[in-house]
């Protein structure tokens, strides 16, 4: 995801001296290069440590191990952007949804209650959940649902090149072309009124059958859509899950009383929105209190 810049450098150059010239970029390209130092020691450590393996025990020894067999295709290269890959896909966005989810919650007390509630009945206050208590918590699932859609944390997708010519269905027969790029507007699709009516509320409802049970949407786009959707959208799904009720669980949360800005500040002013990928809220500190459990 880091790279999703790289098809629009390709075509217009200029734009990676730019982006070295920003002091924000530098800090980015810095910490990456840092990440890739650690893959790189990760990567040696394994090999080191993998003398007659001929079984893999986790992902760098598989690829090792491939690399053995096809060099032409795995090397140490692509170890290191693989592995830096899952880092930077896999922490970033878990951890900030979990930001977005814990500020909802600020702003809907009612909601947090629910779930609360929910947590407690459906596992108690003696042990964390795991995902054997998934069933029996509808109500958070789709607390949950509702944070991945108002927050939209890729809000405009991952960059995609076209292969080959693609024909828009439904369009008056607009044609994309090869090597064209493209992506696609989660944010607003997330917010529209057409198929999530009041899209500026945060309605966990809209996510539930009259049953009560949850109903995944067929309209979000959380985790991008086709063949190179998230790869990590069930382990995401999973920290989520088990994160967010072990916290709900054990405490509840407030703003920060000597932070004057208003919840619409850390939730929507489109100014806080820095990043070229992610839609994470603005810097802010949370106070945790222990619930009486
Ligand atoms: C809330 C958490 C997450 C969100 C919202 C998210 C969202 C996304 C999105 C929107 C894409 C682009 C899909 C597209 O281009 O259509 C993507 C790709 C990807 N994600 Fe995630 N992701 C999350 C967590 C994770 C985790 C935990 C991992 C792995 C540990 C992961 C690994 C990846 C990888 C490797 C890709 C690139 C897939 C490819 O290009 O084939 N993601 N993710």
């Amino acid at each position: 995801m880091f790279l999703t810049l790289m098809p629009v450098i390709e075509r217009f150059p200029f734009i990676a001296d730019l982006l070295f010239k920003t002091p924000a970029s530098k800090a980015a390209i810095d910490d990456f290069l840092r990440l890739q130092s650690y893959c790189n020691e990760q990567r040696d450590r394994h090999i080191a440590e993998m003398e007659g393996v001929d079984r893999a025990r986790d992902y760098i020894e598989a690829h090792l191990l491939y690399q053995r067999d096809q060099p032409e295709m795995f090397n140490n290269t692509r170890l290191t952007m693989a592995v830096s890959d899952l880092f930077v896909a896999g922490t970033d966005t878990t951890a900030n949804t979990l930001r977005w989810a814990i500020l909802y919650m600020i702003d809907n007390p009612d909601v947090c209650e629910k779930v609360h509630k929910e947590v407690v009945k459906a596992i108690g206050n003696d042990r964390l959940p795991t995902m054997q208590d998934k069933a029996a918590l509808p109500y958070t699932q789709a607390v949950l649902e509702e944070v991945n859609r108002k927050a939209s944390l890729a809000p405009m997708g991952v960059f995609h090149r076209v292969v080959d010519e693609v024909t828009l269905a439904n369009s008056g027969g607009w044609k994309l072309q090869p090597d064209s790029i493209c992506t696609f507007n989660t944010y607003a699709i997330h917010h529209d009124p057409a198929v999530f009516p009041q899209p500026e509320k945060f309605l966990p409802e809209r996510h539930l059958k009259e049953d009560g049970q949850f109903a995944a949407s067929p309209h979000l786009s959380t985790f991008g859509l086709g063949k190179r959707a998230c790869l990590g959208e069930s382990l995401a799904r999973m920290e989520l899950l088990v994160f967010f009720v072990a916290l709900v669980q054990r405490y509840s949360f407030s703003l920060d009383p000597e932070d004057s800005r208003t919840m619409w500040q850390l939730t929507e002013d489109p100014s806080f929105s820095k990043g070229t990928v992610l839609r994470s809220p603005p810097l802010h500190k949370i106070v945790f209190k222990a619930r009486n459990i």
